[in-house]
């Protein structure tokens, strides 16, 4: 049975990975909350990029900019002048659009995208989708500011502070995962597209003319880390950007493509920046942001290769990827393969019953396992219920203390996927869920 977006959002609310912000109050517009099961997911992808990009790397070093930045940083980037999307009205309905998404075949036979009327939309119009405040008490034009709409630019601007402190040599690159805000025209499907949303971004500086060849590689390494979370490679692709597609910063784009419940979508982009970040800010600030090789004693500006991927995104496409409603014999269970090392829970830990000192033991394992990873216990109701409601939240292993335990200190442990369960003894329970979670 195929996944539906509804199906997932309903399963998010219901489990506690998402919730729709400002609820009470009728809701806020595209903006999500992450409940106590989404924080994890959201926390374990992050960890998972910060890994394969700063710890499995010599090369790769990590940034936390500030959000809020100098307002000149964002003329030099281009995105005062044009980070755009041309806005439509439609003057009967009301409804907005983005000039681009609407389909040129419908609108020639006629169908509006919402009321149907293609002689009452408004001449297009550019809208900034950059988020304006004022810094400060003072609401004047000369203390506006803005929330950053991408973390890429605190990247750039810091590359010579990281440079003269890290004893970096080129190539080398700089990770930096953290919010960004677009106010975009049409957000939805869920939190695919938000106005308030998480980037992790990678800037790889490399000498002029090695441009090429690290776009190829940074390609290659980012499918298989996308392989490596666990996700279904043949629902991934890549998506080479045509010359009308190219943003303003790009000589080369590429989009890694996943396969939503919604159709192909843009997951993360791989894109050949030049020298065109850093020439603006040299320019701007009138700091020399060249680089510096001791060896040929050349000075130049680096070309940065990036590869920007979306924390909401990937989440959303592991939910997609790992969520299954299986029929059973007697009954359906939904359940959530995702991969164990990006799981909320690692495992569940259950008494079968709440006598014979079942609790306790169960407890105990439970404080044991608490330190090393992130565990879930459950004494109520079934165990059957208990093991449905772990299969949803994705929780690969559970453990059951039953009478069995009492005799010989072993345990069962169930296997999320294949449901088998096998017999454990508690002193090698901690180790085989590290070698289990690990892949091994
Ligand atoms: N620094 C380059 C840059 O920001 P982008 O293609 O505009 O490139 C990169 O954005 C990624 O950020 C996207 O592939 C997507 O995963 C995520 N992203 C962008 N806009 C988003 C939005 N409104 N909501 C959720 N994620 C978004």
């Amino acid at each position: 049975m195929s996944v539906t977006m509804e199906k997932i959002v309903s399963l998010c609310k219901r489990r506690g990975f998402i919730f729709q912000s400002s609820e009470i109050y009728g809701g806020i517009n595209a903006c999500y909350d992450y409940g106590p099961l989404g924080v994890e997911l959201k926390k374990n992808i992050k960890d998972f990029w910060w890994k394969s990009m700063v710890y499995d790397h010599r090369n790769i070093v990590g940034l936390d900019s500030a959000i809020l930045m100098h307002p000149r940083i964002w003329e030099a980037s281009g995105h005062v002048a044009g980070f755009n999307d041309p806005m439509v009205d439609c003057r009967q309905c009301k409804a907005r659009f983005r000039e681009d998404e609407i389909d040129p075949k419908k609108l020639a036979a006629g169908q509006c995208p919402r009321c149907g009327n293609k002689d009452v939309l408004t001449e297009p119009r550019q809208f900034n989708l950059m988020f304006k405040t004022h810094m400060g008490p003072v609401a004047e034009d000369a203390s506006q500011i803005y929330l950053r709409p991408e973390t890429a630019q605190g990247i750039y601007v810091n590359y010579k502070n990281v440079l003269d402190s890290s004893r970096q040599k080129i190539p080398f690159g700089i990770a930096q995962i953290g919010k960004a805000f677009r106010n975009e025209i049409t957000p939805g499907n869920f939190i695919f597209r938000t106005r308030e949303f998480e980037q992790m971004e990678m800037q790889y500086f490399v000498q002029p003319g090695d441009d090429i060849e690290a776009l190829e590689m940074w390609k290659e390494r980012r499918m298989a880390y996308y392989d490596k979370l666990g996700l279904n490679m043949s629902k991934l692709r890549f998506e080479e950007h045509g010359p009308d597609e190219l943003a303003h910063y790009a000589k080369a784009a590429f989009d890694v493509e996943y396969e939503f419940p919604i159709g192909w979508k843009e997951l993360e982009g791989v894109h050949n920046r030049t020298d065109f970040d850093l020439s603006a800010h040299q320019e701007h600030s009138g700091k020399d942001l060249r680089y510096f090789n001791d060896q040929t004693r050349e000075r130049f500006l680096p070309y940065i290769i990036e590869t920007s991927a979306g924390v909401d995104r990937t989440l959303l496409a592991c939910l997609a990827d790992a969520y299954e409603e299986e029929q059973l014999e007697k009954e359906k269970r939904t359940v959530l393969h995702l991969s164990p090392a990006i799981a909320p829970f690692k495992a569940a830990i259950f008494p079968l019953v709440k006598k014979e000192g079942m609790p306790e033991i169960a407890l105990k394992i439970y404080d044991d396992l608490r330190g090393d990873m992130n565990v879930f216990y459950d004494a109520q109701g079934a165990v059957g219920r208990r093991y449905r409601r772990q299969d949803e939240a994705g929780t690969p292993f559970c453990i059951t203390v039953d009478s069995q335990t009492l005799e010989d200190q072993t345990v069962t442990l169930r296997d999320r996927d294949s449901m088998e369960q096998l017999r454990i003894s508690m002193s090698a329970l901690k180790q085989a869920l590290q070698d289990k979670i690990k892949g091994e």
